[in-house]
């Protein structure tokens, strides 16, 4: 029920913005460090670091300085850290076998944070374009992305990370079909409690370029991904991908990108009041950071309203590029 709202001036909607103590007081929504998930790139080598040019701040690391980077997130509180490979072009191929090499650069990087830090969570993205000589998520046959083939694949793929230790699986690649084959063969291979965060709502967005760049997979794609991802003008559909990914098994659900869809995020909890994610694209982390570089709006301010926007939209976290970033701002107070 609503409460009843006196009339002007019983009723002065000012009254309870007048001071800080009472702002605080009547605060809906809060943002905190236990609401981050924080996507990192890794790449091969070590020791080295560098700089994603679109993605102003964020850096691709070699598997020893990501196990690093995972310790500090750690400390700070971060709960999961999300891995991305830059892979090298020479192991990219037609049926993108490196995808479930069990010791590529993505399940080395799990393993590695997996022994030297227990106290995150490691969640991996299951798609095939960081390893497809086209750059997209599914098998490729004459200009056609198949379906049933790249689930097989992606099945591969998700066990190979579930042995490296995997806590969380992010399916983000958009086939039908594809959680319930992960559930069931995780189920037989007795990963119990891996989790499955499905990237069920996922859009074809031009929010990813800088990310495509991050791992290397802008030079290899060939055409759009529209006919796996979704229609930027579609919420029912939203609705139906959520629903169907749910009873295949996955535990928790996310929606990509974030805040041009912050409608689907509210859709989504009240309708299923599942677990609910966001992933603030890399789009929208370089269009902030490029706007205060140059000093239009305060980073630091638009980084946190941001993020704030999820937790009113009904997302339980986020996936953000922020996340070390705002966690020490949290930290400070
Ligand atoms: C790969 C994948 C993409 C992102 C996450 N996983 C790119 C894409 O679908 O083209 C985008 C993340 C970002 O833009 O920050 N399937």
């Amino acid at each position: 029920m609503r409460p009843t709202q006196a009339a002007f001036p019983a009723g002065r909607l000012r009254r309870l913005r007048s001071s800080a103590p009472l702002r605080a007081l009547v605060q809906e929504n809060t943002l905190t460090v236990g609401d981050l998930i924080w996507p990192v790139f890794v790449r091969d080598g070590e020791g080295i670091t560098e700089e994603v040019t679109s993605m102003p701040g964020v850096l691709r690391r070699s598997v020893d300085l990501t196990v690093q980077a995972a310790a500090e997130a750690a400390e700070l509180g971060i709960p999961a850290i999300c891995l991305f490979p830059y892979t090298d072009p020479a192991l990219k191929t037609q049926q993108c076998e490196e995808a479930w090499n069990l010791d590529n650069l993505s399940n080395r990087a799990i393993r590695a944070i997996k022994a030297e830090v227990p106290g995150i969570a490691v969640m991996t993205d299951i798609a095939l374009d960081p390893y497809n000589i086209n750059g997209h998520d599914g098998i490729v046959v004459d200009g056609e992305i198949l379906n049933d083939e790249t689930v097989e694949a992606l099945v591969k793929m998700a066990l190979a990370q579930a042995d490296a230790g995997a806590d969380i699986l992010g399916p983000s690649d958009m086939m039908d079909g594809r959680i319930g084959a992960m559930r069931t063969a995780l189920e037989a291979a007795g990963h119990r409690n891996v989790t499955i965060m499905s990237y069920a709502a996922k859009y074809a967005s031009a929010f990813y370029g800088p990310f495509r760049d991050a791992v290397g997979a802008s030079g290899a794609l060939k055409g759009d991904k529209k006919t796996y991802q979704m229609n930027p003008a579609n919420s029912d559909e939203a609705m139906r991908l959520i629903e169907r990914d749910l009873s295949e098994g996955a535990d928790m659900v996310m929606v990509k990108p974030g805040l041009p869809y912050l409608d689907i995020c509210r859709r989504v909890k009240d309708t299923f009041g599942a677990p609910t994610f966001a992933y603030q694209v890399s789009g929208e982390y370089a269009m902030i950071e490029a706007a205060a570089a140059n000093g239009w709006i305060d980073g630091d301010k638009v980084m946190l309203e941001s993020l704030l926007a999820f937790k009113r939209a009904g997302c339980d976290g986020v996936l953000t590029y922020f996340a070390p970033r705002v966690a020490r701002y949290l930290a400070a107070g």
